[in-house]
């Protein structure tokens, strides 16, 4: 009998450019019910120069913390990683400057451990600056810069390296999804992963209520800054014309829940047009810009289990105030 070959006409969506996407994003946070819009669209070249100015600020203490905890108790995280993993390979999800991975690099070199540090970042720059920086500093260390999306490029240090991995995801960047989202991104981390793999996941804590709030309404404005940016940039990327005088910054905490919010709020009634549309602002009318979610360590745990993982311990700074923790696959 002849075979019929078929051939399958595969309709494959054009990938949409990122402009595109940015403005649909724009158009459906601001025509909803309570407006939002997301604040990963934040860091543009000025929004990521207003994250280092927050960084700096003393009000905001989530660096100051997990910076500590990578000093001091690097020694004792890379032995716990040895008593984990026998042969392993390092992935850093948002690298950055690597300021913080530095420390345990330094140690995980010392125990002459043969192992390649991947640090991925979204931003190609980045890599190519560390590419030239690291090697300076650390001369033994073997490194692969991975530039792109954080889930593809874990599939791409998956095929590149066949070793358990350690991957570090630090910053507390965990806060800025909502908790089922966070719990989503956990599940999907853990499906590119095998058990045997570690993550290092910094995550901030709940604490008194005042200390939050503090830390994203610091007196020197940089946060209002910071979300103001995101309308100039709406502005210039989406020929809109926000009057960001009109747009005051408003900081939530809720100790129950752990939600910290950041509102920008309509100081009049007014019409904003974005291209050719046009979004009415009622008087003091919000739009909701970000979350940075606090967590206890009873509510990590949960998260951890629910999503495949295993705590193996957590690592605080001395006031106890942010965690890096350790996950196992199983
Ligand atoms: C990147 N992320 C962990 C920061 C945070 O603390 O949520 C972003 C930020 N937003 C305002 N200040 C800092």
């Amino acid at each position: 009998m002849a075979t019929t070959s078929v051939m399958h006409t595969v309709l494959v969506p054009v990938k949409q450019d990122r402009l595109e996407i940015f403005s649909q994003d724009v158009t459906r946070g601001l025509s909803a019910k309570n407006k939002y819009l997301n604040s990963k669209y934040f860091y543009d070249a000025e929004g990521d120069r207003l994250f280092q100015e927050i960084m700096r600020c003393h009000e905001y203490y989530l660096t100051d913390c997990e910076m500590e905890i990578l000093q001091e108790q690097s020694a004792l995280i890379s032995k716990t990683i040895l008593s984990h993993a026998k042969q392993f390979d390092v992935v850093e999800l948002g690298a950055g400057d690597a300021t913080k991975s530095i420390h345990l690099l330094k140690e995980l070199l010392k125990t002459g451990q043969d192992f390649t540090y991947y640090p991925v970042d979204i931003s190609g720059n980045v890599i190519t600056q560390l590419e030239q920086s690291l090697p300076k500093q650390l001369p033994a260390l073997k490194m692969h810069g991975l530039n792109g999306e954080y889930f593809e490029m874990l599939q791409q240090a998956g095929v590149l390296s066949h070793k358990n991995k350690v991957v570090l995801c630090m910053g507390g960047n965990i806060g800025n999804f909502s908790p089922s989202e966070a719990r989503k991104f956990c599940r999907q981390l853990r499906s590119y992963l095998q058990p045997g793999d570690l993550v290092i996941i910094g995550i901030d804590l709940k604490k008194h209520p005042r200390i939050i709030l503090d830390a994203y309404n610091d007196t020197g404005g940089f946060t209002r800054d910071f979300n103001l940016n995101l309308l100039k940039r709406i502005n210039r990327e989406l020929e809109g014309n926000f009057d960001i005088t009109k747009f005051d910054h408003y900081a939530t905490y809720d100790p129950g829940t752990g939600a910290c919010k950041s509102y920008l709020v309509s100081l009049e009634e007014q019409d904003v047009k974005i291209g050719d549309q046009t979004f009415h602002f009622s008087l003091d009318e919000p739009i909701y810009m970000e979350i940075s979610q606090k967590y206890d360590l009873e509510s990590i745990e949960q998260m951890a289990t629910q999503s495949g993982f295993e705590t193996v311990t957590d690592f605080f700074d001395s006031r106890r105030w942010f965690a890096d923790c350790m996950w196992l696959c199983v």
